[in-house]
């Protein structure tokens, strides 16, 4: 650790030296109020029951096909079965299209989830307002949602950057400043509800997470990622099936993709190809992921048509945290090369509970032998940037490793969220909201270009 202290040092005066990228970085001294992070009680407002015999629950829909011309719609009726079925148009009062899922449940220990529908609405026209109904038979429940602009190289779109959530009180501000920033989709770096730390997983904690986020999800797309929390793997209990929970109750378009499993996968949005890696599936050489993002990469990026080359995972690569320090690496070592050679624009990363941004730095030289394990500047690199800050029970990660590497750019330990505004071809802003006591701020704000089209611009 010190030697590796040392060089970071020194390289970080010889970079200043070199002057190709701006000075320092900062480590925000802002420090959120230190109380403990609690779970909301379970007879939050936010986690009601909707009133109304069988009233479909936990609504949340997603993409239902790589670029939204399909849109999945999931929910859970708990007191029988009821319909599958979601009538939807264009017009609220007349829901002219009819579409049938199907229903699945599953038992964790002693927990049985209520009766989980599924449901592809599809031949949907891009840029549009549909309305969409379900509870067929008992009680029935309307919502909305815009479909994506057509894939094309200058289609606007916000996003809204979400990692970690959870279900506490610092969770619910985090949504709530994302509400009021107004994002068009989420980008959601795994870690969901946390329903593990409690007591034989307790999967109610699952429902109650999904009635909690459902005031958005239900409204707009949220693309999922699979973090360590979506595992639910516990030998003790007799749960051998990793992401049990997880796969009942959200699907992905990974069949769109090409993939063969759910965890990995990608989807085309606006002016953004968004692809979508799995830190805990396998992704060493040979195995299904590790081909799947070769040909995705090499093949079906095709950044005339969406300029901004996104990629979503749980574990960071580049995180000067000592919390979870190091747990990205065997996917870095295994991925970089590939990432940089495809001018990946943005790496988005959660897991760790606090915001980091990076300058574009690679660190692609380093083999067994030459000792060159030093990241390095990069004008093809990615900004890397975590953002497992979304407030979830297990506490904010305030111990960075000192001194800031020189890849970091900007990091503090707070909660919040960030939207990126891609305008056009070469220009997306980013910003990070710290949810400050109550009031959203911006604490950290970027210009980034587009490596494809402006591969040799700076970020602003
Ligand atoms: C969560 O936030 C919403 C929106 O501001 C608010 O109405 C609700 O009371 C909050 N719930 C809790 C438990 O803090
Ligand atoms: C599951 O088991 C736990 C521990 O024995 C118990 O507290 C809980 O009530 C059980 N839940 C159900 C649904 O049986
Ligand atoms: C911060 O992390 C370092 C390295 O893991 C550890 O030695 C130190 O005790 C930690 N400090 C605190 C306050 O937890
Ligand atoms: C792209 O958007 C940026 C930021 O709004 C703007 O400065 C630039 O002129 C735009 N480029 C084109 C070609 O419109
Ligand atoms: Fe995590």
């Amino acid at each position: 650790m010190a030697g590796m202290g040392a060089r970071l040092v020194a390289f970080a005066a010889a970079v200043l030296a070199a002057a190709t990228c701006a000075g320092a970085g900062v480590t925000s001294e802002y420090r959120r109020k230190l109380e403990a992070t609690v779970d909301m009680p379970l007879d939050a407002d936010v986690f009601r029951v909707p009133p109304g015999y069988n009233a479909p629950q936990q609504v949340h829909i997603t993409l239902g096909d790589q670029t939204g011309t399909a849109m999945t719609v999931s929910w859970v009726t708990a007191d029988e079965l009821g319909s599958s079925t979601v009538k939807y148009g264009r017009s609220p009062d007349k829901l002219k299209r009819t579409a049938e899922g199907s229903h699945t449940l599953y038992e964790y220990f002693n927990y049985t989830s209520g009766f989980i529908h599924h449901c592809t609405l599809t031949n949907l026209q891009h840029g549009s307002k549909y309305y969409y109904a379900v509870g067929f038979g008992h009680t029935v429940r309307t919502f909305s949602f815009t479909t994506p602009p057509k894939p094309g190289p200058d289609a606007p779109f916000k996003f809204g950057l979400i990692g970690d959530l959870g279900q506490t009180f610092d969770s619910n501000s985090t949504l709530v400043h994302y509400e009021e920033n107004g994002g068009d989709a989420v980008l959601f770096m795994g870690d969901l509800s946390y329903a593990d730390n409690y007591p034989l997983h307790d999967n109610n904690r699952w429902d109650t997470w999904a009635r909690f986020v459902e005031r958005s999800v239900a409204y707009q797309p949220w693309i999922w990622t699979t973090g360590n929390h979506e595992l639910d793997f516990e030998p003790d209990l007799g749960e051998t099936t990793p992401f049990k929970p997880f796969t009942h109750r959200y699907p992905t378009p990974f069949r769109a993709a090409a993939s063969t499993e759910p965890f990995w996968y990608s989807v085309k949005i606006a002016s953004a190809h968004v692809v979508v890696l799995a830190s805990y599936s396998a992704y060493g050489k040979y195995t299904p992921q590790w081909r799947w993002l070769q040909d995705e990469l090499t093949k079906r990026v095709d950044r005339k048509v969406t300029p901004w080359l996104i990629v979503l995972m749980h574990s960071p690569w580049y995180n000067s945290n000592n919390y979870h320090y190091m747990e990205g690496e065997t996917m870095r070592v295994q991925f970089e090369q590939w990432l940089v050679d495809a001018k990946v624009d943005l790496v988005l990363a959660g897991h760790v509970h606090s915001y980091e941004r990076s300058r574009r730095f690679s660190n692609i030289d380093y083999n067994i032998v030459n000792g060159k394990a030093t990241p390095r500047p990069n004008e093809h690199a990615p900004v890397y940037v975590t953002i497992g800050d979304g407030g979830n029970i297990e506490g904010i990660a305030n111990n960075f490793s000192s001194p800031q590497p020189a890849y970091s750019a900007f990091r503090e330990a707070s909660f919040g969220h960030a939207t990126l505004e891609i305008k056009n071809r070469t220009h997306a802003y980013f910003a990070w909201h710290r949810n400050h006591d109550g009031a959203k701020a911006v604490a950290d704000a970027v210009w980034l270009t587009n490596r494809y089209w402006m591969p040799t611009a700076d970020d602003a």
